[in-house]
């Protein structure tokens, strides 16, 4: 089967109800678990690549394994996506790597570190539009700012600074007229990274109603939930009983993101939950058998860890059984469409 454009895939989740996570890679046993759990439960997948994944594995090897992926499971619909695209050149390179669609994250500047404008925002976007949808690809873009503390140091916006940068609905609805995105994320209170909330997130801090007045604006765009890892309390034990130092903290609930999708939602961006399933298994393994020096003997639990959240989270937003049902469509076949 070939890679699919995100938009189809999202259109038809759209018609029957349901979200799709989109899951990040940097490695062939990330690939392979989503494709593990894709298989386990008939899901249509998104698989994403930031520009740190692109840099980290070069677009050479992504492009072969997720083709290896395709090969492998011609039952299971692909969407190949760029993640955090910063520029217009960067979209355009993962465009001439094969990826299916594209997120131009103009909310930041290209550096990623400051909020931009609206004006900048809406012009980088539209010119990325232009450019992917000549030739059927389809594009997220971003309005509203994230926050994106990693590990304590920080980086992008802090928590604090993520709350004065949510999305203004009446400012998303002039920007997707503006540059006719096919998907929409915003920013709802939430932050990329293990540290979102400080405790378990109440209607202040993780704005869901946000998300019904977008929807109830933008009743035909795709919304895009990041930073939506839940940051489960067992992994982080986990991590913790085989030495690790992770400071207690708090994700979003998957009951938050299914009222998400019952509101719009239909991507659903789900990176550090299988970072913490990995390093909890290599933990794991390192310390029951300090004597192990092959790495099958961790990447496979790692793998297998990896599998089940991304088994979990198919099941929650439901694209679990959807895999047969998404109708196949090529960029090229896209290319009328957006005419
Ligand atoms: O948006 C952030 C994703 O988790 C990707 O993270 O830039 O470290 O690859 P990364
Ligand atoms: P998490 O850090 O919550 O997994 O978010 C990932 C993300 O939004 C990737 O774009
Ligand atoms: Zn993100």
């Amino acid at each position: 089967m070939p890679l699919i454009p995100l938009r189809v895939l999202l259109d038809h989740a759209a018609e029957n109800d349901y979200g799709v996570a989109a899951l990040n890679v940097n490695n062939m046993e990330q690939i392979q678990a989503i494709m593990i759990a894709a298989q386990e439960t008939d899901s249509p997948v998104i698989i994403q690549a930031s520009r740190g994944a692109r840099k980290y594995s070069n677009d050479a090897y992504l492009r072969h394994l997720i083709l290896a992926a395709a090969e492998l499971n011609p039952s299971i619909p692909i969407v190949m996506h760029l993640d955090h695209g910063n520029s217009a050149e960067t979209c355009k390179s993962a465009i001439e790597q094969n990826f299916t669609s594209v997120m131009m994250d103009g909310s930041l500047d290209a550096e990623g570190k400051e909020p931009s404008t609206f004006e900048y925002n809406v012009e980088v976007t539209r010119t990325v539009v232009g450019a992917a949808h000549a030739v059927g690809v389809s594009v997220e873009g971003e309005i509203g700012a994230l926050g994106g503390i990693e590990d304590g140091h920080g980086a992008g916006l802090s928590e604090e600074e993520a709350q004065e940068h949510l999305t203004d609905p009446a400012q998303a609805e002039e920007f997707v007229a503006q540059t006719g995105v096919d998907a929409l994320a915003v920013a709802i209170g939430t932050s990329h990274g293990a540290y979102k909330f400080k405790k378990k997130p109440t209607g202040d801090v993780l704005k869901m109603d946000l998300i019904e007045e977008i929807h109830r604006r933008l009743p035909n765009t795709h919304l895009v939930m990041h930073g939506s890892s839940s940051v489960p309390q067992e992994l982080q034990d986990i991590i913790n009983q085989y030495g690790g130092a992770l400071k207690q903290t708090y994700g979003v609930p998957v009951e938050a993101i299914q009222k998400g999708i019952a509101n719009g939602v239909r991507k659903v961006n789900v990176d550090t939950d299988n970072r913490l399933a990995i390093t909890g298994a290599i933990r794991k393994v390192f310390s029951e058998s300090p004597e192990a020096f092959d790495p099958r003997k961790y990447l496979v639990p790692a793998r297998l860890a990896m599998v089940e959240v991304c088994k979990a989270r198919m099941i929650a937003f439901g694209q679990a059984g959807q895999a047969g049902n998404v109708p196949i469509k090529t960029c090229k076949e896209m290319v009328d469409f957006y005419i």
